[in-house]
């Protein structure tokens, strides 16, 4: 059955993602894992759970849904966040700029942490867990901001959640200002795969020609909205690490930094606010 699952669904993806998404949809629906059909070969579905799996099934190879879509979660930094339509589903990338911002907010005392486009609310929740601070997590997408109170609260960590258009509702003054922004530009739409353009489109792109209009706008305002010393941290699209340094050095930022993730791309640009520089 699994073997079945396994060639159906690598008519659409690779065989080791196929192998995955099998496991996946086979526990959701009967709660059986992997090591289950190992250990008792004989193990088969029954016929209610089989027609279930017939029609995920059919979601995923025709309606090109994404698994997690389906499954309704997704693994971010090892937690599992409820994921739906109206939320990107949280990136691995995204991981290594939740990393990044708990450096700098180790060395800050009990710091606010603001998280622009929460979406899921997978960076917002993660630093309220791992680290000793207050997060604000902010979003323009009302559906998002309910599937991020929900995963707040399944997760237990009390971060506030604000509906804004990036600063519009926003009040007070931030440690850290974090964002995960749209940044993908209209035209490359046509070269995204049918399970990223099931995604929200406001999650994912931009107006502008390089992508860069919400780095663009975060940036001319975010002094207003950080301490003296405060940083700005963001997840960075392909080619997009030097456009945003010069944003950032125009504003007067300093001490910019550019991570780069494990494919050697830049992926994660920071820098420090400072009033008299
Ligand atoms: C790339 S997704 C990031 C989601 C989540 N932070 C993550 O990393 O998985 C961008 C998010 O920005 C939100 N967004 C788009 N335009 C916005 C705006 N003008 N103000 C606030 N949030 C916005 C979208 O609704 C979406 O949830």
């Amino acid at each position: 059955m699994l073997k079945n699952l396994v060639k159906n669904l690598s008519s659409i993806v690779p065989l080791s993602q196929a192998v995955l998404e099998a496991e996946l949809l086979v526990e959701f629906i009967s709660g059986y894992k992997k090591k289950d059909f190992i250990l008792h070969p004989d193990l088969t579905l029954n016929k209610e759970q089989q027609d279930k799996l017939d029609s995920l099934l059919e979601k995923r190879l025709d309606e090109r849904l994404p698994v997690q879509y389906i499954i309704g979660e997704a693994c971010f930094m090892g937690e599992m966040f409820d994921v739906n339509p109206h939320v990107l589903i949280p990136r691995p990338e995204t991981e290594l700029l939740v990393e990044e911002v708990i450096k700098s907010a180790k060395n800050m005392s009990s710091p606010k942490i603001l998280d622009i486009g929460t979406g899921s609310g997978a960076i917002a929740i993660m630093l309220k867990k791992l680290t000793d601070c207050s997060v604000v997590g902010s979003d323009i997408s009302l559906p998002a901001l309910e599937t991020a109170k929900a995963n707040a609260k399944k997760l237990g960590a009390d971060v506030e959640f604000v509906c804004s258009n990036l600063f519009e509702e926003i009040s007070g003054k931030f440690d850290i200002i974090v964002s995960n922004p749209p940044y993908i530009p209209q035209r490359e739409k046509e070269n995204l795969s049918a399970e990223v353009l099931r995604e929200p489109s406001g999650a994912l792109f931009t107006e502008d020609a390089d992508g860069i209009e919400f780095y663009d706008k975060i940036i001319s305002q975010a002094m207003s909205f950080l301490e003296d010393g405060g940083c700005l941290f963001f997840e960075l699209g392909i080619n997009q690490s030097m456009p945003v340094k010069s944003l950032f050095e125009n504003r007067g930022f300093s001490d910019i930094k550019i991570v780069k993730d494990l494919s050697k791309t830049d992926r994660i640009i920071s820098a420090k606010c400072s009033y008299n520089t």
